[in-house]
């Protein structure tokens, strides 16, 4: 439908063109779902020399938690010429757009920065805002509504002469207000202009409040949409943990089997001989695979603590005992310092051991060149109340971004690593009611244990 004009009714024109507007707004509220866009859209459409109503236009949105006003987007007449009509082959059909590239200029004009640093508090007893506000209604400057308030001192520097506001209402609620004036040629606002204003702003008012609600809709979308992919990793992990498992005993007894017979046949061939070679490749490969199976089935088991004193001391000599050969292979120097005992701790000691054996070995991993391996144990400063044990090589240390993953199960750099070592460890010292962390050193790694002393070892 194309509207005529009438020359010799003015008021008929008006009255069109302020439909035509409407309708071209309702359009545009169909179809602009962004709230920074759709905000830049409705200022423009009012300060438009197109729509001739207003030559600047101010929008303001409520924080209801805070109860002030925030200054969002101002726009000019002049910022508002590259207004688009766009779609639909009449004005009841077309819409407004603008470019992207404008709306950056509109936003970085300067009017519009300093409307972006306006903040209005609400609780004030401002009659203008109480107006606007509470009742809802719109106001209009001219009125002697407000002449000593404070809070209009916000506005009025803004606005300089005469203005108009109209509040934003979706649902019962003020959500914003938006300031209208004409600081360029001074023309009044007509009680027409006003009345359209206040059309404008009930409509204005449910699309920003829809956009606003599709922005939250988003947002609790995409969060819905990582707690899901956390959950499906989680249960991904869950279930490549259960196969392992499920794996590692299956392929148990027949390993043992082949240990066995492989450790008799190794006996029985003479040194020196290259069969001799292959089965004793054989049974170290197969002891590797048997250590690799017990870490597997340590790690899937439901722990059982039997709780009973023992003596920390006592268990990292025992640890560093059994890993004697090693140290020798690699060329590393061992060294062991406590404070002054006792340090003994309520646990589980085949467990407790297991975690130092582990923390030694990757050490030993990371100083296969030689290395100095240093052990110590003290008691926290507070309270004695806590032993703390520090494992601290100088192989190199953990790259950074390694640092957040290695006590997640399965993640090894190590060919042949199962990467379950510092899993286990940490699930051990956590059922102790302990904490264990890794640090670089600037040389190497250190792994810092605490646990709880036991109530009586002072
Ligand atoms: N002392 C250490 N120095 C350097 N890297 C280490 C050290 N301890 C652990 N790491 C890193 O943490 C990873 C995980 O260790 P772990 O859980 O014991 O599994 P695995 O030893 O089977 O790889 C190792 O692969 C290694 O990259
Ligand atoms: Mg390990």
């Amino acid at each position: 439908m194309n509207i005529p004009d009438s020359p010799q009714h003015p008021e008929i024109n008006n009255t069109l063109s302020e439909l035509t507007l409407l309708y071209q707004f309702s359009n545009t509220m169909l179809s602009t779902i962004r709230l920074n866009k759709l905000t830049h859209l409705i200022l423009t459409a009012i300060t438009a020399p197109s729509s001739n109503l207003f030559e600047r236009a101010i929008l303001f949105l409520r924080n209801e938690k805070t109860n002030v006003l925030q200054g969002m987007v101002a726009v000019n007449r002049q910022l508002s010429e590259v207004l688009q009509i766009v779609g639909g082959h009449d004005a009841l059909g077309s819409r407004w757009d603008i470019s992207d590239e404008i709306i950056a200029q509109q936003r970085s004009a300067e009017f519009c920065l300093q409307v972006r640093l306006t903040r209005i508090e609400i609780d004030s007893v401002c009659p203008l805002m109480h107006h606007i506000i509470s009742e809802r209604s719109l106001c209009h400057s001219d009125e002697t509504l407000c002449q000593q308030c404070q809070t209009c001192h916000f506005v009025r520097p803004l606005c300089g002469g005469p203005f108009a506001a109209a509040p934003l209402v979706s649902r019962e609620t003020t959500i914003g207000m938006i300031v209208v004036d004409n600081p360029d040629s001074g023309r009044e606002i007509t009680s027409d202009n006003l009345h359209f204003l206040q059309l404008f702003a009930n409509q204005a008012g449910m699309a920003i409040e829809n956009s606003m609600l599709y922005n939250r809709i988003e947002d609790a979308n995409i969060n819905l949409r990582d707690a899901r992919e956390r959950l499906l990793h989680g249960e991904r992990l869950a279930a490549i943990g259960e196969m392992a498992a499920n794996l590692a005993h299956e392929l148990k007894n027949p390993l043992i089997t082949i240990g066995g017979f492989a450790g008799r046949l190794l006996k029985s061939l003479p040194a020196e001989t290259r069969e001799h070679q292959y089965v004793d490749t054989i049974v170290s490969e197969v002891s590797r695979l048997e250590k690799m199976l017990a870490e597997i089935l340590a790690f899937s088991r439901k722990p059982t603590i039997c709780f009973n004193a023992c003596d920390l001391e006592e268990i990292i000599h025992d640890c560093l005992a059994s890993c004697a050969t090693a140290f020798e292979e690699y060329s590393i120097k061992a060294s062991f310092s406590t404070d002054i005992p006792p340090w003994t701790v309520s646990g589980d000691a085949h467990q407790l051991k297991q975690v130092f054996l582990n923390l030694i070995l990757n050490a030993c991993d990371a100083m296969q060149e030689g290395g100095q391996l240093t052990v110590a144990l003290e008691k926290a400063p507070l309270g004695n109340k806590t032993v703390i044990v520090t494992v601290e090589d100088t192989g190199g240390g953990i790259p950074k971004e390694m640092l957040p993953q290695i006590f997640n199960p399965f993640f090894t750099t190590k060919h042949h690593g199962t990467g379950l070592g510092l899993a286990i460890a940490n699930r051990i010292i956590l059922n102790h009611f302990g904490s264990i962390e890794a640090h670089n050193t600037g040389h190497g790694a250190v792994f810092i244990i605490r646990l709880p002393l036991a109530e009586n070892a002072d």
